[in-house]
């Protein structure tokens, strides 16, 4: 499948559109605004889950594999939904979550019996010490303090680097790979184009589950990140099911350098087709999105400059700047007061790099944080990620501010559609707070405004698919010292393409690079309207971005 000239959208469904009135985003809206999808400009769908799940995670907790949650419809909805966006030109991938299941998954319940053949689909162990009252190892969880959870009634612990709800699935036993690929031949049998592999890179923990480095948050993990076997069952899954159909792969990877990806990426031996990593988002953090710090450029740029020379002839990048998981970047790395400039900068700054851009819902309207009160928050991230600071002696203030900044629920707000009641989401309550921005910010209002921040993104989704100089072009960068400007350049046989983007509201001089006369360019993307050249370089204004192309003879 050819993924390198895509682009794709991720829906996080309970949040995209609501058809039936209950408050919660569900397939039928979906089907309703597939039309809308299909004008951005955009190739393919990424699904979060739509499974069922009891919603510790928002659905990355999976209940049933095989099926759709009730809350968002059917399987025959579903199967409506795929066919009319494969009709309108669409693919589809679903996100496989297969780190870990639910809690409720009926493999999870039924192994809880140490006679059951499902047992040994999860990690369970005796504890240490006298009546085993100790967790067999040190490991923390990732988001839940201990990695360990007792049961009562065998007295026997199950692992979860995830939260109590999330037990790890056991990847070294064959049967429990058989799984993975009989659910992945479900889904594509059915006429899914491939999946989104949710942290695909964590599924091989280390034989003998050893205590791990004392760190103090995640103990252990150096022990599942990018453990002994993921390549290998990474393999399975490509030779057994994925080979046989046309689709693709992405999968995500925390904590993942290049140099590593190329390990699963390299084109000579991919077991990955696509790699989504973080390095460019933890220019405002640090560690992890809740250990909120000043946005740093030099930071992002030398991520996104690392990850395109690296890759550059060898594997082919992902390009994004939010997802479900992320705060609004508008609200990150660009200006709440300069919005639409800095939304449209940064659509700019990301999409004329090499690679397969995403799209998250809402972003292509420059959707902003949610200005709530820290206990109005309830993704479990923010919730744990509170207690433990709090444990630590934290102040609540501290934490409360860390919480509104990092918080995923930010990007999880209801999509804005239209200035209506509750933005046109739903006719009835929703299911979380809609920004009271939705007035303002909104589909319809963007729809009818040739510079709006949407018709920005379909102008430069158009010109990707247009200009093979997107897809082929090297890539370079300028300013690299600069804390304000990121520019660069992508050159394709007589085409160059200069990008300049400024992430302050200061004025700074950009100075055309050497061997580049400004005046021979055709601007092509811009967010301000006087674009005046003052001896071959300009003023840049608040978050201004400029694109010039040049031909050369
Ligand atoms: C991934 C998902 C995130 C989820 C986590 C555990 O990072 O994107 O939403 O909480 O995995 O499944
Ligand atoms: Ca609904």
């Amino acid at each position: 499948m050819d993924y390198k000239s895509m682009s794709v959208y991720q829906i996080w469904p309970r949040s995209f559109c609501d058809g039936n009135g209950d408050g919660i985003g569900d397939l039928e809206g979906i089907y309703a605004k597939l039309e809308y999808v299909a004008s951005l400009g955009v190739d393919c769908i990424w699904f979060s889950p739509l499974y069922p799940s009891p919603n510790a995670d928002f659905g990355y907790d999976i209940a049933d594999y095989k099926d759709i949650h009730k809350d968002y419809g059917t399987l025959a909805q579903f199967k409506k939904v795929l066919d009319k966006a494969h009709s309108l030109g669409l693919k589809v991938i679903m996100d496989l979550v297969v780190n870990h299941s639910s809690d409720e998954n009926v493999w999870f319940q039924k192994g809880i019996d140490p006679n059951s053949p499902y047992h040994d689909y999860y990690f369970w162990r005796k504890g240490r010490g006298k009546n085993g009252k100790r967790p067999p190892n040190n490991w923390l969880s990732l988001i839940d303090g201990g990695a360990w959870e007792r049961n009562e009634k065998t007295g026997e612990y199950y692992l979860h680097v995830f939260a109590k709800k999330q037990p790890d699935l056991n990847m070294d036993n064959p049967r429990v790979r058989n799984e993975v690929k009989d659910i992945m031949r479900f889904w594509l049998n059915m006429g899914v184009d491939g999946f989104r592999e949710d942290v695909i890179t964590l599924i091989s923990k280390k034989e003998g589950l050893p205590n791990g480095f004392p760190l103090p948050a995640a103990t252990g993990m150096e022990h599942y990140f990018n453990g002994l076997h993921v390549k290998e069952y990474l393999r399975e899954f490509k030779e057994d099911v994925l080979d046989k159909y046309d689709c693709f792969v992405v999968g995500e990877a925390p904590m993942m350098k290049p140099d590593t990806a190329l390990e699963y990426i390299d084109e000579k031996h991919k077991t990955l087709d696509l790699m989504f990593h973080f390095q460019h988002m933890e220019a405002d953090c640090f560690l992890m999105d809740f250990l909120h710090t000043k946005f740093n450029l030099r930071k992002m740029k030398k991520a996104f400059s690392a990850w395109q020379k690296k890759l550059d002839g060898k594997a082919w990048n992902t390009l994004y700047i939010e997802n479900h998981d992320h705060p609004r970047i508008v609200s990150r790395y660009g200006s709440e007061k300069y919005r639409v400039q800095s939304a449209k900068m940064l659509a700019s700054m990301y999409l004329l790099q090499k690679g397969t851009p995403f799209i998250y819902q809402g972003q292509e309207i420059g959707m902003t944080n949610i200005d709530l009160d820290a206990d109005k928050f309830i993704d479990i991230f923010a919730k744990n990620n509170s207690a433990v600071f709090k444990k630590l002696h934290f102040s609540q203030k501290w934490i409360d501010r860390m919480v509104k900044l990092s918080c995923r629920d930010n990007a999880r707000t209801p999509m804005q559609w239209d200035a209506s009641e509750n933005a046109g989401f739903t006719t009835g309550t929703p299911w979380f707070y809609v920004n009271p921005n939705y007035t303002e910010i909104n589909v319809k209002a963007q729809e009818d405004d040739p510079d709006s921040v949407l018709n920005f993104y379909r102008k430069l989704l158009a010109f990707r698919k247009e200009n093979e100089v997107i897809r082929e072009g090297k890539y370079k960068e300028y300013c690299k010292k600069s804390k304000y400007i990121y520019a660069y350049e992508r050159v394709w046989g007589n085409v160059r393409l200069l990008t300049v983007n400024s992430f302050t509201a200061k004025g700074v001089r950009f100075e055309a690079p050497k061997g580049y006369d400004l005046e021979e360019g055709e601007l092509i993307f811009q967010n301000y309207a006087k674009t005046p050249i003052v001896n071959n370089g300009f003023m840049l204004r608040p978050y201004e971005t400029r694109t010039y192309l040049f031909h050369r003879s």
